[in-house]
């Protein structure tokens, strides 16, 4: 297991290029189960553990891959298995596309319970509801999801709640439905559009995705295409708070600065300066930054994938800051760590409470998930002295090469592999 060691304290100067979109990466990679006929190259794949864990399970399946720096191939006219039950399954979240995908090519799979980051209680309700009114049977026995249908039928779906992987995964059944199938009160993330996108260029109908109402139209079969993964919209947020709360001037490129735009409004709310530029993003700050209320929403809005990096940086920030985590109840676990550090951070419901500290400190901590493992680093980046991260298997399995990318633009961090 690896630690990453941080001397803090240091500004950030350069440039850094964003990697494509881990959350489109890990719904393209099933999607591309259901071409029948041709390749699928798929390029600007990140180089994270959870693409690697979905391409090991596409591999498990019988699909042939070839792996090429960040360019994937897969060849799945030889797949014949609707089954997907590895270890590898039940360790991501993501594995939940592979119901979607392998129900609307084979009309049935049988897929493990997905696992993922403890944020909050993840239930898959309405991505059953969906695959139920598109006429699949659904049920779970000893932690495996298994549906079946005779055949998918096109159908009106209001979801309960807006869910980016309940959207995802009913738009891959529905485009093998016959008719149209519309859903309503879907996610609007740039990942649903890029997914759509991709669906489209197999020879999917898809229309509408990125608004409220999204329409699939059925088709017979999807072939391979070449396709290339949008830049990762949290990895470019996570860069831009960095540069803001280490100080310094960063430009983040490779990105889509509209997707960042919520991100951006904040920091600019704060003092920093942003400069959009094609596909670049260049943040300049004096550290001296002030506190900001945020609450998490679905896209447009601030994401909560980004909450837990903008917590760090809050907390070397002037006066009181207040998060309103609105998406999953338990994305709070990182505050006792940053705690270690000197932060004034407590948590009352679903809001974390903040009074900007003069300075951070370097301690030993752990990253309790993801982007929490993201907000660690931040905040060992601002600190004085040394932090040491620890559990970083979280952080690997979605920044690629976070140290060598943070290294590149002055600060001083080295992974350390504990025996
Ligand atoms: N929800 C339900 N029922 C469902 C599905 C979701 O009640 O059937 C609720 C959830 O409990 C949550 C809300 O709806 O309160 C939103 O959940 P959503 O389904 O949108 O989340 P997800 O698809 O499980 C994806 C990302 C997460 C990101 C969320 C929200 C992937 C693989 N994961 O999760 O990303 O936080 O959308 O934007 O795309 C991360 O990258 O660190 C991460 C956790």
């Amino acid at each position: 297991m690896d630690k990453l060691v941080i001397n803090g304290g240091k500004s950030l100067h350069g440039n850094v290029d964003i990697s494509g979109a881990k959350n489109a990466a890990v719904a393209i990679l099933p999607a591309a189960l259901m071409a029948s006929k041709d390749v699928c190259i798929i390029d600007n794949i990140p180089d994270i553990e959870d693409v690697h864990c979905l391409e090991r399970i596409i591999e498990s399946l019988g699909c042939e891959i070839k792996v090429n720096k960040n360019s994937v191939t897969i060849d799945s006219s030889i797949l014949n298995s609707h089954d997907a039950n590895t270890e590898d399954v039940r360790k991501m979240r993501a594995s939940y596309y592979l119901i979607g995908a392998l129900l609307g090519r084979f009309k049935k799979a049988r897929v493990e319970m997905p696992g993922g980051c403890p944020i909050g209680v993840r239930p898959i309700d309405q991505h059953i509801k969906g695959f139920e009114a598109l006429g699949a049977k659904v049920t779970i026995e000893h932690g495996v999801v298994i549906v079946e249908a005779d055949k998918l039928i096109g159908t009106s779906i209001f979801f309960d709640v807006v869910s980016v992987g309940a959207t995802i995964n009913v738009m891959l059944a529905a485009t093998f439905a016959e008719g149209t199938t519309t859903l309503e009160n879907v996610a609007k993330e740039p990942h649903i559009v890029d997914v759509a996108n991709f669906l489209n260029s197999m020879g999917a109908n898809i229309k509408g995705a990125g608004t409220d109402i999204i329409r699939v139209t059925g088709v017979q079969e999807l072939k391979g295409c070449s396709y290339s993964v949008i830049p990762d919209q949290i990895e470019a947020g996570t860069y831009m708070i960095a540069a803001a709360a280490c100080g310094g001037e960063v430009t983040i490129t490779n990105v889509i600065p509209k997707h960042l735009e919520s991100i951006s409004a904040k920091l600019i709310e704060m003092g920093a300066e942003i400069i959009e530029n094609g596909d670049s993003v260049t943040v300049k700050s004096n550290k001296n930054l002030k506190g900001v209320n945020v609450k998490t929403l679905p896209y447009p809005g601030f994401p909560t994938d980004v909450q837990q990096p903008m917590s760090a940086l809050l907390c070397a920030s002037k006066g009181r800051s207040l998060i309103n985590e609105s998406i999953w109840e338990s994305r709070f676990k990182h505050v006792d760590e940053l705690k270690k550090m000197g932060a004034n951070i407590k948590v009352e419901g679903r809001t974390a409470i903040i009074d900007g500290a003069d300075r951070l400190t370097g301690a030993t901590v752990k990253a309790t998930d993801l982007r929490a493992g993201a907000a660690m680093v931040i905040a060992g980046l601002i600190a004085e002295g040394t932090t040491e991260v620890l559990n970083i298997e979280h952080i690997d399995r979605g920044y690629p090469h976070i140290e060598n990318k943070f290294n590149s633009l002055g600060a001083n961090i080295k992974r350390i592999t504990v025996k």
